[in-house]
């Protein structure tokens, strides 16, 4: 693991957890008994944006998209050559970065760096991003196990186990920004990948419990379910891809729902309408719908 220390801030920046607290301020809500009343951070705070899975190509583009004057991203990904260009690029936009390669399933790596971080400043924004994709093979001969534990280690456990520190540290300061990335395909399982469906299923869900535990504290939570975004673990996919979208496309829905502080982003429109109707209505004609949009092997 290795890190770089990161710089002073000069100037201040709006964040997304300025919509979760202040809108609770603004209505004058009552918040519960050791909910935080307002931000224990100096006003004059820089904005502090920690993304996982930053070597990716969906994390690439939201580091990009946030990199400006006055924010400091906290960057990760497992390739150093790839993460030092992603710094590169975003140092350029006028952002401070902090760089880790660490592996999301390496629990006690992680939460060693996490209480770094924190005690450098509780991040305004973390997106679990990093993710992996596995499937049952071109004969449709089933997930080889291992990959479907190291899936489920890094899209759940990982991302749980990030979102959970953070949500504690967000939660004693009184603010913060959690944005966690799910699918699309977790509306219904999906025959090609089901263990992929089954942990962004858990992740909407877990993120949905978190915000609504989280938001009398002043902390907001967005689940993110994209589509198709163009990127490896896409192009890796096997079925159909309608609608596939630049990463670029999906980074800027992603910044502009997570600063409103929205429940869930998902997109595209047609394919996320398509989806939703799988999760509620009954199962025998979804399965059914799916085969006929030959989503099954
Ligand atoms: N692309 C899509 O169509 C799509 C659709 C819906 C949801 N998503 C979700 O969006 C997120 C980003 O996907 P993407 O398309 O940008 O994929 P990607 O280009 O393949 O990037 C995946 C990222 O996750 C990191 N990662 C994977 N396993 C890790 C681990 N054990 N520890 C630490 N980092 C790990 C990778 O790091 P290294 O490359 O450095 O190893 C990489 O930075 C994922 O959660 C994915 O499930 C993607």
């Amino acid at each position: 693991m290795t890190a770089m220390p990161p710089q002073q801030p000069d100037t201040q920046a709006p964040s997304a957890r300025d919509d979760a607290t202040t809108t609770e301020q603004r209505e004058g809500k009552q918040v519960p008994d050791g909910a935080p009343q307002q931000s224990s951070r100096p006003a004059t705070a820089l904005r502090r944006v920690l993304i996982t899975g930053a070597t990716g190509e969906i994390g690439g583009a939201l580091a990009r998209a946030y990199a400006a004057r006055g924010t400091t991203l906290i960057l990760t990904g497992r390739k150093q050559r790839k993460l030092d260009a992603i710094a590169g690029e975003c140092r350029a936009l006028g952002a401070e970065v902090e760089c880790t390669v660490l592996n999301l399933c390496d629990e006690e790596t992680l939460f060693t760096w996490l209480d770094e971080v924190c005690a450098q400043g509780v991040p305004d924004i973390a997106i679990a991003n990093a993710g992996m994709n596995t499937d049952i093979g071109p004969q449709g001969n089933g997930e080889r196990w291992e990959d479907a534990r190291r899936l489920l280690q890094t899209n759940v456990v990982g991302t749980f186990g990030m979102a959970h520190h953070l949500a504690m540290a967000m939660k004693a300061r009184g603010s913060g920004q959690l944005v966690l990335l799910s699918s699309l395909a977790a509306w219904h399982g999906l025959a090609l990948t089901p263990s992929y469906s089954g942990s962004k299923a858990a992740v909407k869900a877990y993120g949905e419990g978190l915000r609504s535990w989280l938001k009398p504290f002043g902390v907001g939570v967005t689940v993110v379910m994209p589509g198709y975004v163009t990127s490896p673990m896409c192009e890796a996919m096997p079925g159909p891809k309608p609608f596939e979208m630049p990463a670029e496309q999906a980074a800027r829905r992603i910044l502009k729902g997570a600063a409103r502080n929205r429940a869930r982003i998902s997109f595209p429109f047609p394919l996320n309408f398509g989806c939703w109707w799988l999760s509620v209505l009954p199962a025998g004609i979804s399965q059914r719908l799916l085969g006929w949009f030959n989503y099954t092997h």
